[in-house]
């Protein structure tokens, strides 16, 4: 990472004083059962840095462009919105260089943030953590223990990174894949071969694909379990990995290699290094599709409502000559946005959030004489509604499993907002605004379960049950594996904000 950038850019951030709110180090900064993938010792939150959502004021380029007008920085956009091109993370996937003079959907810059092959956060800066051997739980105390012995895990295994290469900025999380290995691994290939035996055996092979593998820890620990607990299902497994990261691919294969038992489980195991967004290949066999902590990066829409008509607004961000972001709404949805919206209001089984809040509420907001003219906005899964599209043409045959975050502490402003935070000298640094210097800081999203479930439901024809992941564990895990000595069995305690989606 160019240390310069960033030493320049969290200079910055920490001078601003109503930035630095240091948190208080309690036992439990570290376990953050409701957020797991933050991890740090020190937990430092910076609000307000870029971003103040303060007055908006509608300007005039046509009817439907609306822009922020900031107080600390008041320049006049309209000439900007009106020449500059509305480009996607697509047009800038060949380009070196972050862009300027562009104006850009929600959905698109977070795609181009996240993803962009030069300078997305996935392509150089994602480590996943990994406890090497795997963690003795009957032999801990309790929670706490297994909280001290993840810290120290932690920082050797970032001591030995920084040997190597040192970063200050290295972006590091954890995974209930990794923290659990191999157990929560065998949790789901005893859901795989239960399922296939039931339903598929012996007509078809036990196929399933991995989207976003991180370092392939699922795939060996399926593997592994399927291989020592039923011979002749292993001999029938492929196991086929979908990952948008090339490093991420690499290191996939890697790990295969070096593992013990790596010379049996080469012929089962196929590494397509390709977002699942590109995906062109018809796979008629039924298979399982396996999707762990992936959901929650993908690119979601900001929209906003008009409390008075109660009409959606989508919106951007303008990346104007000095590469400065600014926000602008429009009342001219693109499809895909808006159709999200219809086959959401169509598909839902439940009432569903809305920014503009309850029935009673909207009565008596129009009462008052004075009240803001627009919500705050909604973040919509339109990506994820494009990967059930891919799962229903290519797949469909497939069965869904798939784990993520229900909610998310520490969001920026709005409903079914995003998480935004980089890591800077092992520290995590929250934001509060998506708009941020692409390719340092993660984005990701919690997943309303109930929405997408009806969505996924509606796009694919399927039937579905969800999960908590508690629940799913319960099920299906050798739960003695992961008990302390005092009882607590952290597999269960922790990830209470995760649930588990599977096709029936
Ligand atoms: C948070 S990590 C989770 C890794 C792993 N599933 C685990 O639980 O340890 C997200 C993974 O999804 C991959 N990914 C994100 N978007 C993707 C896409 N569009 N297609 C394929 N892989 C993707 C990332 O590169 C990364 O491997």
């Amino acid at each position: 990472m160019d240390s310069q950038v960033l030493n320049q850019l969290f200079r910055q951030l920490f001078r601003h004083p109503a930035c630095q709110s240091l948190r208080p180090q309690s036992s439990s900064a570290l376990r953050r059962s409701d957020c797991v993938r933050l991890a740090c010792r020190d937990h430092r939150q910076c609000r307000t840095f870029l971003t103040r959502r303060g007055q908006t004021k509608r300007r005039g380029t046509d009817d439907s462009m609306m822009w922020h007008k900031r107080d600390d920085y008041p320049k006049d956009i309209t000439e900007e919105l009106k020449t500059y091109p509305l480009v996607t993370a697509k047009d800038l996937r060949h380009q070196r260089e972050r862009p300027r003079q562009v104006k850009m959907l929600t959905r698109e810059f977070i795609d181009d943030s996240l993803y962009n092959p030069n300078y997305g956060y996935f392509s150089k800066h994602a480590t996943i953590f990994t406890p090497g051997e795997p963690f003795e739980f009957n032999k801990m105390e309790d929670g706490r223990e297994f909280n001290q012995l993840l810290g120290d895990r932690y920082t050797e295994f970032e001591d030995r990174l920084d040997e190597i290469k040192p970063d200050i900025a290295r972006q590091l999380w954890h995974t209930p894949t990794e923290l659990f290995r191999p157990y929560y691994g065998e949790a789901i290939a005893r859901y795989l071969i239960s399922n296939y035996k039931l339903t598929l055996y012996p007509y078809h092979d036990l196929i399933i694909y991995e989207m976003g593998a991180g370092n392939g820890t699922m795939m060996l620990n399926v593997l592994d379990f399927i291989r020592d607990t039923d011979h002749e299902v292993y001999q029938r497994t492929k196991f086929k990995i979908i990952e948008i990261s090339p490093s991420l691919a690499d290191l996939q294969m890697k790990n295969l290699r070096d593992s013990v038992n790596a010379a049996g489980h080469m012929g089962h195991v196929e590494i397509i290094n390709r977002s699942i967004f590109d995906w062109d290949t018809y796979v008629h066999s039924p298979c399982f599709f396996l999707a762990l902590e992936v959901f929650d990066n993908f690119a979601h829409d900001a929209i906003r409502y008009d409390t008075k008509t109660e009409a959606p607004q989508q919106g951007g961000v303008l990346i104007d000559a000095d590469g400065e972001f600014r926000e602008w709404y429009s009342t001219q949805l693109d499809p895909v946005a808006s159709r999200f919206l219809r086959v959401r209001q169509a598909a839902a089984r439940r009432p569903f959030p809305t920014p503009l809040g309850s029935k009673m509420l909207r009565g008596l907001r129009n009462s008052l004489p004075f009240q803001n003219g627009y919500t705050l906005p909604e973040y919509i899964p339109t990506r994820l509604m494009q990967f059930f599209d891919i799962l229903h043409a290519y797949f469909p045959a497939h069965r869904l499993i798939t784990s993520d975050f229900s909610t998310l502490p520490d969001a920026v402003p709005g409903l079914n907002a995003p998480v935004v935070q980089t890591r800077y000298k092992r520290r995590t640094v929250p934001v509060s605004t998506p708009f941020v210097h692409q390719g340092y800081f993660d984005i990701f999203f919690p997943t309303d379960f109930n929405v997408i479930e009806d969505v996924y439901r509606a796009i694919t024809g399927k039937l579905t049950r969800v999960l908590s992941h508690e629940e799913f564990m319960e099920r299906w895990a050798y739960i003695e594996d992961t008990e302390t000595r005092s009882g607590e069995n952290p597999l269960l305690t922790w990830y209470k904000n995760a649930s588990v989606l599977t096709t029936v």
